[in-house]
């Protein structure tokens, strides 16, 4: 039997794709730039159906990609050509939080914000968020180790998974989903595949460590003059805040590519750089907000409490992603540097990037989570296929200290670099928990680890 006739009888016909139609969206990433043909695009249900999935094509020798709301953004979650494409769109189960762990218990395909809402309707709060909520599930989130603006203080997806369970490539089925606090007999599996990209096992569910709302939010949109003005607000925002819960920036440039796309006119001041800082706490953080402005000697800010309000601000931070894709498909370099050295990157940024543009103009956009000294570098400009603008960029930043993927991961877009940033030891490491887990490469070939 073929092996589209026997994924059929494992998930049922309607649940496995071959139309072009039916198949597109699976194909190609959320920016355009990455993507290819799939053999199939196959939907099982629970891990059963993932674990029969995967030794069906281990006996065929097709390779696999899964994929969950494919908002990633380094071509990991998309087909290269002729692998098998495995959705988690069917395996979206919600349970109950568990008020006394502090735990739900979620399918790697429900969305994160089915998740925030599932939390929040118990007064609880899963914090962790980001712009795609509404597409990106919670197996990709973890999967790829996501962060997002709330990651200054509540962590990285890693911080909020308290149990796993996954499918390794030989269909075996992991579960560690206990939720005990303390477990440390044996190597920490669970940790491993996080941020594993698909490269390693599928997930199938995760157990999400929520925590109590905190109803009083305030947030502000300050305007400066530099990069170094928004270190020193940072410093006094850590100094006078301990309710600081976000701290991100953006530039004149990408401010107005924004307000174009929305149609909006600017809440504030022109500026060359905004820094947006929000506080959460059990009660009105506003006072301690305020102190820190005031000791970082800010005079112009807009502030809100009000949800409408703080909204508004938010949109012209999180709008940036969608708002450059309108314009073109970028090259999108999400970096870290450490925050001693984030003036002196964004400053030598534009230099660096016109050299290596030959072939014409190049538009630098960054923004990002400055707390976190994690800069999403936009280009737009040189061609989808033109690594020379990503290479430069990469180079500046290994050799400022920093890392060439803070939260988006390696995907295909930054495979061949990983040896560069990493060193041969850690790859050959590296390489050899991929041989241990899956010896034949049937999972994401060609992702985080270059072919
Ligand atoms: P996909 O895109 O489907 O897959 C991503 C990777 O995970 C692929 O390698 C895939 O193979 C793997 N994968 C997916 N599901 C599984 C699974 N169940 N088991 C094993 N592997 C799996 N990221 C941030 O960190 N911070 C942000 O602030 C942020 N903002 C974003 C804003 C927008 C508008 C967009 C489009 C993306 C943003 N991202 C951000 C990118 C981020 O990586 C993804 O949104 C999210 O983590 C991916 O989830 P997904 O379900 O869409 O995964
Ligand atoms: C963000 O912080 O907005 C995201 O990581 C998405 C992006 O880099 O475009
Ligand atoms: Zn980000």
């Amino acid at each position: 039997m073929g092996l589209e006739h026997l994924l059929a009888d494992i998930v049922g016909q309607a649940h496995v794709l071959t139309d072009p139609g039916l198949t597109a969206s699976y194909e190609t990433d959320w920016t355009g730039r990455f993507g290819g043909r799939a053999r199939a695009v196959v939907r099982p249900a629970d891990a059963a159906q993932v674990a029969a999935v995967l030794r069906a094509c281990a006996q065929a020798g097709v390779p696999l990609v899964p994929q969950g709301g494919n908002t990633g953004l380094v071509g990991g979650g998309v087909p290269r050509g002729g692998e098998i494409v495995l959705s988690t769109v069917r395996i979206a189960q919600l349970a109950e939080v568990d008020a006394a762990l502090g735990v739900v218990a979620v399918g790697a395909g429900a969305t994160l914000a089915a998740l925030q809402a599932a939390a929040a309707r118990v007064g609880e709060d899963a914090t962790l968020d980001f712009a795609a909520r509404d597409s990106c599930t919670v197996g990709g989130v973890v999967a790829c180790d996501a962060g997002g603006a709330r990651a200054l203080r509540h962590g990285t997806a890693r911080a909020h998974v308290a149990g796993l369970e996954a499918v390794l490539a030989d269909g075996t089925v992991l579960s560690r989903m206990s939720g005990l606090t303390k477990d440390n007999a044996g190597y920490d599996l669970p940790a491993l595949l996080i941020g594993s990209e698909g490269t390693l096992a599928v997930i199938t569910r995760v157990l999400w460590r929520v925590s109590r709302r905190l109803p009083a939010r305030v947030t502000a949109l300050i305007p400066l003059a530099s990069v170094a003005e928004a270190g020193r607000v940072l410093e006094a925002l850590r100094a006078h805040a301990p309710s600081l819960e976000a701290c991100e920036f953006f530039v004149r440039d990408g401010l107005e590519i924004v307000l174009a796309h929305q149609r909006r006119r600017s809440p504030v001041g022109d500026a060359a750089v905004y820094l947006l800082a929000e506080c959460a706490a059990a009660a009105d953080p506003t006072g301690e907000l305020a102190e820190a402005l005031d000791a970082a000697g800010v005079r112009d800010a807009v502030v809100a409490d009000d949800t409408i309000g703080r909204e508004g601000l938010w949109a012209l931070r999180e709008g940036h992603t969608e708002a450059i894709n309108a314009i073109g498909i970028p090259h999108k370099l999400d970096v870290g540097v450490p925050l001693a050295r984030l003036g002196d990157f964004l400053e030598r940024l534009p230099q660096v990037v016109g050299a290596a543009a030959v072939t014409g103009e190049a538009r630098v956009i960054p923004f990002g989570h400055l707390g976190d000294g994690n800069v999403h570098v936009n280009v737009l400009g040189p061609g989808p296929q033109d690594d020379r603008v990503d290479d430069a960029v990469l180079e500046l930043v290994v050799g400022l200290g920093g890392t060439i993927s803070a939260e988006h991961g390696v995907g295909v877009a930054k495979a061949a670099w990983l040896e560069r940033a990493r060193g041969a030891d850690e790859l050959a490491a590296m390489r050899a928990v991929k041989g241990a887990l899956d010896p034949a490469g049937q999972l994401n070939p060609g992702v985080v680890l270059p072919l």
